[in-house]
């Protein structure tokens, strides 16, 4: 019955209890990866912002820390809560925070928000360091950068070896524009730049950007900087989503490249504020995402039971050149998702299905579900998820249109809100190609990757049962489904 259901994710980070948002200070230090994130130590809708702490070996298996920025009270009855920020490792204590020889600071830059009364009245850069990982020390100095105003906040910081200088990129959300700071020593700042951009989508206001290199895979020796940030959404009508600009950075400006339209890179309702770790072990390359899954539309009406909020998978963001030789930015599970796979439940290496087939080896709420479609003359051609009943969640190729969509107007509990009800779509590649599909299914989490990230989809459903079931479909005429895989995913939790 419905009361027993949490909608807990089992190898999607969730806190222990209570609210998250934002994921925060995505760093690699001391062997470990460090995640904060957003945490209202006091509740489960948002309040008293502070950072929850967790640290893994995998990026999936995730140990709860103690809090480690606590909202406190200020003499004057005001509060300073911990917005959003980042992590660096200080590793040649150009801080001067690391007291003892040899000794590596891991500094968080977050943002210092002011509230009176339940009104914020002041957004600052501040700094707090720790010396162990886990216990941190607010600077004395604070607040590092303050313009004196209500919106300035979501300091990424990271290191440029080039100029041998750190480089904060940072909100100033109500005006779409994003600063650039640098600084030697992580205390003082000066500002190099600014960026704002006419054809950014700017159905909402702007938060968490991030910065960073990437090369693109397909054409050798060239890289471009991407400007990732949170805000807008390819359907807009007050949706959110995360945007993205590619251009160059010279370490001191961002000059983007001239764009017809706005990129995103989720076109699903759940993702939101995502950043990239820093600070990657030397051999590992990759730029890895992990973002907040939910959207400020409904998220504090979410059905969950116990905690409220989650985070996506962890997923590498890669470029590549198109056919049109536009770049684009293709996200997909890292392979460490990829050790969580359990029993095989189905394989199959091609299926001609005409109207729907059950997949009858298949049930339960955890799965990595993988399929190619080849493009029939099918209207829609696709699969329905977490049946119960009349309850399901539609993924399907739709011909009409040339997209991929997500239905979720059906797929069970959708009255909390009236925003969640909704189907998102895609658009493909219109050369009649394969599509090909990966699902991650997790309780109330439905991620879709088609083409290896090249087209995403995020979002929360709320089945009613987890008694369900799973059918390929095809509308009409037959569509050949090919290389299906399905497994059943193992719990991360600890
Ligand atoms: C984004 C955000 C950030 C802010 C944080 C506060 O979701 O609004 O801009 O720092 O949440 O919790």
């Amino acid at each position: 019955s419905t009361s027993e259901i949490t909608y807990r994710p089992i190898y999607h980070f969730s806190p222990p209890q209570n609210w998250t948002n934002d994921p925060n200070g995505l760093v690699y230090y001391g062997d470990k990866y460090h995640m904060f994130y957003q945490y209202n130590p006091e509740g489960d809708t948002w309040g008293h912002m502070s950072w929850g702490h967790a640290t893994s070996k995998d990026m999936m298996k995730w140990e709860h820390q103690p809090i480690a920025l606590q909202d406190y009270q200020n003499g004057d009855g005001t509060s300073t809560m911990f917005f959003s920020g980042t992590a660096v490792v200080d590793k040649n204590n150009t801080s001067g925070l690391g007291k003892n020889d040899g000794e590596i600071p891991l500094v968080a830059i977050y943002t210092a928000h002011i509230d009176s009364a339940g009104k914020g009245i002041s957004q600052s850069q501040s700094l707090a360091y720790s010396l162990d990982g886990q216990h941190f020390t607010r600077y004395d100095h604070n607040p590092l950068i303050n313009l004196r105003t209500t919106d300035f906040r979501d300091p990424k910081v990271f290191w440029r070896e080039e100029s041998k200088q750190w480089i904060m990129i940072v909100a100033q959300p109500l005006d779409y524009r994003l600063q650039f700071y640098g600084s030697s020593d992580l205390k003082k700042w000066n500002l190099l730049s600014e960026f704002g951009d006419k054809l950014g989508d700017k159905s909402k206001i702007w938060e968490c950007p991030d910065i960073f290199e990437l090369p693109v895979e397909n054409e050798a020796g060239v890289s471009k900087w991407i400007i990732t940030l949170s805000g807008g959404h390819p359907q807009q009508n007050g949706n959110l989503g995360m945007q993205y600009f590619i251009g160059s950075f010279d370490g001191k400006t961002f000059i983007a490249d001239p764009l017809p339209y706005p990129l995103y890179l989720d076109n699903g309702k759940d993702f939101y504020a995502g950043i990239i770790f820093n600070d990657l072990p030397e051999t590992d390359k990759r730029k890895i995402m992990i973002a907040w899954e939910n959207s400020w539309e409904y998220a504090a009406a979410t059905p969950s039971q116990g905690f409220r909020g989650q985070m996506a998978v962890p997923r590498e963001l890669t470029l590549y050149k198109n056919e049109k030789g536009e770049y684009r930015i293709k996200s997909f599970p890292v392979r460490e998702v990829n050790n969580y796979r359990g029993n095989l439940l189905a394989t199959q290496n091609s299926v001609a299905v005409t109207g729907s087939k059950l997949l009858n080896s298949v049930t339960g709420n955890a799965l990595d579900i993988e399929f190619v479609i080849k493009r029939s003359s099918a209207e829609q051609a696709g699969i329905k998820l977490l049946k119960h009943g009349e309850n399901q969640t539609l993924v399907y190729f739709n011909k009409i249109d040339n997209t991929l969509k997500i239905d979720r107007t059906k797929s069970g509990n959708v009255s909390f809100s009236p925003k969640f009800p909704s189907i998102e779509s895609v658009p493909l590649p219109d050369d009649g190609g394969d599509i090909a599909i990966r699902i991650l299914i997790d309780n109330n989490s439905v991620e879709v990757f088609a083409n290896r990230g090249k087209q995403v989809l995020t979002d929360l459903v709320f089945p009613v049962s987890d008694k369900v079931s799973y059918e390929l479909f095809s509308t009409e005429v037959a569509t050949t489904f090919k290389d299906l895989n399905v497994w059943e995913m193992k719990s991360s939790m600890e």
